[in-house]
């Protein structure tokens, strides 16, 4: 199965599935092959495939993939239902922060236990499954086109002194995080196809490069004009008055706006609001976790220290003093006083007061 272009991360058809290995861009373009859960884990787990949309995405893909195969299953409707449930739970256990993993699998153990309720047959069970999940792919890129064409009107809109635009981001937002065209990078891409961007820049995103490595990929890719800076550039750059808005993706964001997202986005967003920079946060619904009422309750995710002690994120040589410790955390919490806007598939989330924003408001009135 060919992936129609060098930036889906995710290639899938009834049956089998293979992901990307974002480990390896933009060198090389290598797609593993998944034929299981247990594969969708490890991957990631290892990185293979990450930002938060894709990995939900590719979590449910590969049970599809599993029970598509099964040989045989000598058991009652209910029994597959189980076996669902307690594949997609040890699939939610592969990464801890991202937000749309956990979302995806309560979805779809509602669409199981829904059709336990009617089937008799394992069999239409699976089936009711693999559909479900077939769909989350499907709805990932348009809700991702949705948040694209949201931003850049509202950015047209909020910043209508400034000809041409010059979007900071951070981490990889794009394609290769998501089933297409992206969240953060979504925007850009739409402010470019309007002819609105004087200039995206994308910080390396250390440790792990996302930024050099995939979404300075996706930029030259689709000959967005682009410029690399240093994680520790941002705020010069800023001084420099050389950006007008930064937009960046989330992982977690809670009830009152707080946003979980690649280590170093609580950074930018201090340097913005110094700057009186405005700072967005361009994420689909899936991303929004009601159940916490700050970024308090955010679980951290910490990855290995060799992430920071070896380059090309802890697979390549050495580079740090032998024996010292390392605090390797791969998000932080900006807080929603920073945040000016969230970009969604249903529009953008502004703010009541300076301080936090009423989600469950906005959510309640789109979903009417
Ligand atoms: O560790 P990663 O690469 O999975 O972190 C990804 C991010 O922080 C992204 O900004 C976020 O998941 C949004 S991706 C559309």
């Amino acid at each position: 199965m060919e992936p129609v272009s060098s930036l889906q991360s995710i290639c899938y058809k009834r049956g089998s599935l293979q992901l990307l290995d974002q480990r390896k861009l933009p060198l090389e373009t290598i797609y593993l092959d998944i034929q299981d859960a247990a594969d969708g884990w490890s991957a990631i787990r290892d990185m293979v495939v990450r930002g938060a949309p894709a990995i939900a995405i590719a979590a449910a893909l590969s049970l599809a993939v599993e029970v598509f195969n099964l040989k045989a299953f000598n058991g009652t409707s209910d029994d597959a239902a189980s076996f669902i449930n307690k594949k997609l739970e040890y699939l939610v256990s592969s990464r801890p922060t991202a937000v749309n993993l956990s979302d995806a699998a309560t979805k779809l153990k509602e669409v199981t236990s829904k059709a336990a309720a009617t089937a008799s047959e394992a069999q239409s069970i699976f089936q009711a499954y693999i559909e479900a999940a077939e769909i989350m792919l499907k709805d990932d890129v348009s809700s991702n086109k949705a948040i694209g064409s949201y931003g850049a009107s509202f950015l047209q809109h909020q910043l209508k002194n400034s000809k041409r635009l010059s979007i900071l981001t951070h981490c990889n937002t794009g394609s290769l995080a998501t089933a297409g065209y992206g969240t953060a990078l979504g925007v850009i891409r739409a402010v470019h196809t309007e002819g609105l961007l004087e200039r995206a820049y994308c910080t390396e995103t250390r440790p792990f490069n996302q930024g050099s490595r995939l979404t300075a990929f996706e930029l030259v890719h689709d000959n967005i004009p682009a410029t690399l800076i240093a994680d520790s550039a941002a705020a010069a750059l800023m001084k420099d008055g050389r950006v007008d808005a930064v937009i960046v993706g989330a992982d977690r964001v809670a009830a009152n706006g707080d946003t979980a997202n690649k280590i170093g986005t609580y950074s930018l967003a201090l340097c913005a609001m110094n700057h009186k920079i405005p700072f967005y946060v361009a994420a689909p619904l899936t991303s929004i976790d009601l159940s916490l009422t700050s970024g308090k309750e955010i679980v951290i995710e910490e990855r290995s220290p060799k992430e920071l002690t070896h380059s090309g994120g802890g697979l390549g040589e050495q580079v740090a003093a032998s024996g010292i410790s390392v605090w390797n955390p791969a998000f932080d919490v900006t807080p929603a006083n920073l945040i000016a806007g969230i970009i969604t598939e249903k529009g953008v989330i502004t703010k009541m007061s300076s301080d936090a924003f009423d989600i469950k408001d906005f959510v309640q009135k789109v979903d009417q």
